[in-house]
């Protein structure tokens, strides 16, 4: 049996009376796409801390940052290979294997960060997460990024017309597409870490995301309009690879579920506070243009795009949305 006795240090794992030889260490390698001063990457640095503390060393979580293991799109297929054990893939790329997660990417369906929690901590949310199971994963949590915001180069953005004629990168195909398509606009899949260039040398005109990763990832640099829309919220699974799961001692599973049920709100917060202070940096910032759409103005984008609704309802029923709504209010 394995005892993890420690809150800090690391020489008390103690396994039937004896000294755990180094080598059996667990090791989760906790791969992501986003910098570190983000709502992802501190709550993954923080569940690698607590978890070192409270394993007494016995489990380490190496975390890797900034797509330097992987790029989005690479992410699933790492885990299912078992050359990472953990990912926290954006819920709108969870959509290519699992297509009820374009729930998350419906412009304005959640008004608020509580309304995104009643939905992901309740009964629809649980049913979304066990739908890993069939691709041999295990869903940990859901974390929260933010809402996402419109930067482009070309002119600003006021009414959904304006879309007309530009060429947007998204995460995902499906309903992120369908929302500038719509448009008159052109919508391109791009990995996370090639957005900057993208952007740079023209081949996108604009993109949508949140504050911590429009901040983090300098994208002012490369845009001259932001355009404060909320329009859709982005969130994260947190994944384990099921074999990896399945063959960890109980204890370290409690540990590793403890931890991440406590980092789980420390994120939430934390996500709260870097959208606030890092918009705050980005209005500093000379050379872009910020524009924020009135309460009136957001309305109506809800209604133009009920197209999007319409597509999600026809390829994945109207009932889980109605269920949806109904909870989240
Ligand atoms: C993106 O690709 O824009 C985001 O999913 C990156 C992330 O993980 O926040």
């Amino acid at each position: 049996m394995i005892l993890f006795l420690g809150l800090s240090g690391c020489s008390n794992r103690i396994v039937d009376g004896q000294q755990v030889n180094k080598e059996e260490k667990i090791v989760i390698k906790f791969s992501h796409v986003v910098e570190e001063n983000t709502p992802k990457g501190l709550a993954a640095i923080r569940f690698a801390q607590l978890i070192k503390e409270r394993s007494g060393c016995s489990i380490e979580v190496q975390v890797f940052p900034n797509s330097q293991l992987f790029k989005d799109g690479e992410e699933f297929e790492a885990l299912s290979r078992g050359d990472v054990q953990m990912i926290a893939p954006a819920t709108s790329k969870m959509s290519q294997l699992f297509p009820q997660w374009q729930i998350w990417d419906l412009p304005y369906l959640f008004s608020d960060l509580e309304s995104v929690h009643q939905i992901m901590d309740g009964p629809l949310g649980k049913t979304l997460l066990e739908q890993l199971e069939e691709k041999n994963m295990r869903g940990l949590a859901m974390w929260d990024n933010g809402f996402k915001h419109l930067t482009n180069n070309i002119h600003p953005i006021i009414k959904l017309s304006d879309f007309k004629g530009l060429r947007f990168r998204v995460m995902s195909p499906g309903i992120l597409q369908e929302q500038f398509f719509n448009f008159g606009a052109s919508a391109i899949i791009l990995p996370f870490n090639d957005v900057y260039e993208a952007l740079r040398e023209g081949s996108v005109e604009g993109q949508e995301n949140t504050i911590s990763n429009i901040y983090t990832k300098k994208f002012s640099e490369v845009q001259k309009y932001l355009t404060l829309s909320q329009h859709g919220f982005m969130g994260y699974a947190v994944i384990v690879n099921a074999d990896f799961w399945d063959q960890l001692p109980t204890q370290a599973r409690e540990v590793i579920e403890k931890t991440m049920s406590e980092v789980t709100l420390w994120e939430r917060e934390t996500a709260k506070e870097l959208d606030e202070e890092q918009l705050e940096e980005i209005k500093k910032m000379k050379g872009l243009n910020i524009y924020s759409l009135t309460p009136r103005e957001k309305m109506i984008w809800r209604k133009d795009f009920s197209s999007v609704y319409t597509k999600f309802e026809k390829e994945n029923g109207s009932e889980f949305l109605t269920e949806v709504k109904k909870l989240s209010k």
